[in-house]
């Protein structure tokens, strides 16, 4: 590369890499063949629209990658194509997110989403982005007592504000989600469901979670995370009309769009112009990888490693929000012991071991120096961390933040 300053800057960020522990729950460490693809002449092509109808010439090559990563998406979850379509082009994953309320969600009408201050995502509604300034959220958490999600408290809230979405996925809840109580509570609304399982879609591939296909209307998820794929977005939609509805009424002559041609519009032309194909091929990558035995054995240690992790802090005497995890994931309140989330990482950082702080649910400390730390398995399972390793590791953690 001729460029040293970037070179120089670039080989200082896998050094860093590679000498840190990782535990950023949303964070990977992508395959050689990833890397690979992304640095590809992909990069290069302009391909606005999708296979066969693009406004550009030269795509004959690209139609097949793409084409090939669609495949790939709807067999990693078992789907049926006449049933469920997928769009791999969302630059990542807020603007699937926006995609979808652009297509299924009238000017100003209701998101029914987790707060943020629970675990939920900013584009679950939230005032500082784009779903809270263009929609209004009909915000949910977790029960004060349990800090898990009481269904039957949301089934309340849907039946009384009638959101036309109910999104269900987050980005800080450490417990498998039911997905059928879902349904329930968006069907009390006679809401879409709209599935967010960035955070989750590895372990969802890789059969830890169960699959939310029978009950959402869509799913959207990112490329990152668990999944262990370049950064991107896709969305999965089904070729109806939503899971009870009826095709609303239209125009003499005139069909009303399906589900998934509603979405395809809202991302080209609707809010993006030219899919980053170079990202694209390296998601097909990722994809063949995810749906391997290997892929769901490295998931069964991702959850193994984090209950190991939680357990021992716990024995450390660390108070681990809602009592421990089912995934990757898990929120430690250190404002317990004394210490802010601040504190707490910066502490951490110094010693090797990146974390983010986080809010707790029904936190008492602003979002900027936080009660908690988020912590999460992924990346140090690519590594081939195992159970043994989080317990020394756990025991770490707990002498930097006691010294
Ligand atoms: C649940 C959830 N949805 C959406 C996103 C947004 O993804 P991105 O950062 O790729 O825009 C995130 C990111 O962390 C997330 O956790």
């Amino acid at each position: 590369m001729k460029d040293t300053r970037i070179k120089n800057l670039l080989a200082a960020e896998k050094k860093r890499q590679k000498s840190v522990i990782n535990l950023v729950a949303s964070e990977n460490y992508v395959s050689a063949d990833v890397l690979k693809a992304l640095g590809t002449e992909t990069t290069n092509k302009y391909a606005e629209g999708y296979s066969d109808a693009r406004y550009y010439g030269g795509n004959e090559i690209i139609d097949k990658i793409e084409d090939l990563a669609c495949e790939r998406a709807l067999k990693l979850f078992k789907l049926n194509p006449k049933k469920w379509g997928v769009n791999v082009q969302p630059h990542s994953g807020s603007p699937a997110n926006i995609a979808v309320y652009q297509a299924l969600v009238p000017k100003g009408g209701k998101i029914m989403g987790m707060t943020l201050a629970h675990g939920g995502h900013l584009t679950h509604g939230h005032g500082v982005s784009f779903s809270g300034k263009f929609w209004e959220q009909v915000p949910y958490g977790v029960d004060q007592k349990t800090e898990k999600i009481n269904y039957d408290a949301l089934i309340k809230i849907a039946k009384k504000e009638k959101p036309a979405i109910v999104v269900a996925g987050y980005s800080a809840y450490p417990r498998k989600i039911d997905w059928k109580k879902m349904r329930e509570v968006a069907d009390a609304a006679g809401a879409y469901l709209m599935v967010d399982m960035a955070h989750i879609s590895g372990l969802i591939a890789g059969g830890q979670h169960a699959s939310p296909f029978k009950y959402a209307d869509v799913v959207t998820t990112t490329t990152h995370k668990v999944l262990r794929g370049p950064r991107g977005g896709m969305i999965y939609s089904r070729h109806d009309y939503g899971i009870g509805k009826k095709a609303p009424k239209m125009k003499k002559g005139k069909i009303a769009p399906t589900l998934f041609e509603k979405i395809q519009k809202s991302v080209f032309p609707g809010m993006q112009g030219g899919p980053h194909m170079n990202q694209i091929a390296a998601l097909a990558v990722a994809l063949k990888e995810a749906d391997s035995a290997s892929f769901k054995k490295y998931t069964e240690q991702v959850v193994k490693n984090a209950k190991a992790l939680a357990g021992e802090l716990k024995n450390l005497g660390w108070r681990i929000t809602s009592g421990g995890t089912d995934n990757h994931v898990f929120l430690v309140d250190v404002w317990k012991e004394g210490l802010t989330g601040k504190d707490a990482s910066t502490r951490l950082e110094k010693n090797g071991i990146i974390v983010n702080m986080n809010t707790i649910p029904f936190d008492t400390r602003s979002p900027f120096n936080p009660s908690g730390l988020r912590l999460g398995t992924a990346a140090e399972t690519t590594r081939g961390k195992k159970e043994k390793d989080m317990i020394i590791l756990a025991r770490q953690i707990d002498k930097i933040l006691r010294k």
